[in-house]
């Protein structure tokens, strides 16, 4: 115990906010009993990231999530010294660790949904419009783009297909307007609070409610929330002064709003 507390203090200083740290060894034992190499060890309250740090060691894939700021703290910082070889302490001898491998960080946006006093489901108070815009071009596979001249292009999945996003309540006025606008040469993808009218009077535009539209595109009241890993997207690099996310072979991952706030 005392050299898993010299192991933790080498890596985090005097001040580690973790009292109780497992020891390495003791992560190991678990791990060599119920884990074969290539498994994929779950720990959803990471900590100081002792099980990730020993299951990479050990040659196991690892997911962690953390709540608290930690990840930034500890876990990042502690993952890259394992991938650089750089840790020397805990089980490293034991197992013959040299260093290598890579993670991919993910930093969770909020809730876009919320239910309000009636019970309603509603656009999240924390999203402003233009991250609401971000998510929803995300959510539709539209590249992000919003124009600074012509206020209904948001994103783009072709040349001539466009995304509108807003948490207005339309009427038949503005969506005549907006098809005006667009012409016939082009189609644009309308998501709105709400609105009024006939969806389909406008060949030209496609009119969607973004909280019915989000709630039919989610996992919610399924039975199974299998993780389709294949389908992540793949990591690009993340824009500075954010702490770097990720490490080695891993490129970066952008959170889902390039760093402007949000929850875990
Ligand atoms: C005692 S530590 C975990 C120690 C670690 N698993 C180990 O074996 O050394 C518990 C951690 O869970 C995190 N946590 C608590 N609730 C959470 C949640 N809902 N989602 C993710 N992390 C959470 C806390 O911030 C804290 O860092």
């Amino acid at each position: 115990m005392r050299q898993a507390k010299a192991h933790q203090k080498e890596l985090f200083g005097p001040d580690n906010v973790f009292s109780t740290p497992k020891p390495e060894n003791l992560m190991q034992r678990i791990l060599d009993l119920s884990t074969t190499e290539e498994d994929l060890v779950l720990d959803s309250f990471a900590g100081s990231g002792t099980t990730g740090a020993v299951a990479h060691k050990m040659g196991r894939r690892w997911i962690m999530v953390e709540l608290g700021e930690h990840c930034h703290t500890h876990i990042i910082p502690r993952l890259k010294k394992v991938i650089d070889g750089e840790d020397k302490g805990g089980v490293t001898e034991a197992v013959g660790w040299q260093g290598g491998g890579g993670f991919r960080y993910f930093h969770l946006a909020p809730s876009l949904l919320e239910t309000d006093k009636w019970g309603r489901e509603v656009i999240n108070k924390a999203y402003n419009a233009e991250m609401l815009a971000e998510a929803m071009c995300k959510h539709e596979n539209f590249t992000y783009a919003p124009s600074d001249a012509v206020y209904w292009q948001h994103g783009h999945s072709t040349e001539r297909d466009f995304i509108y996003v807003t948490t207005q309540t339309l009427g038949p006025d503005q969506l005549q307007q907006l098809s005006d606008e667009v012409g016939p040469d082009r189609s644009l993808l309308v998501l709105c609070a709400a609105f009024r009218g006939a969806a389909d009077r406008w060949p030209n535009l496609t009119v969607r409610k973004i909280p019915s539209h989000i709630k039919n595109r989610c996992e919610w009241g399924h039975d199974d929330y299998s993780l389709k890993v294949e389908n992540l997207p793949k990591a690009s690099p993340r824009p500075e002064p954010a702490p770097a996310p990720t490490h080695q072979k891993a490129a970066g991952q952008p959170d889902l709003f390039g760093g402007k706030g949000g929850g875990k």
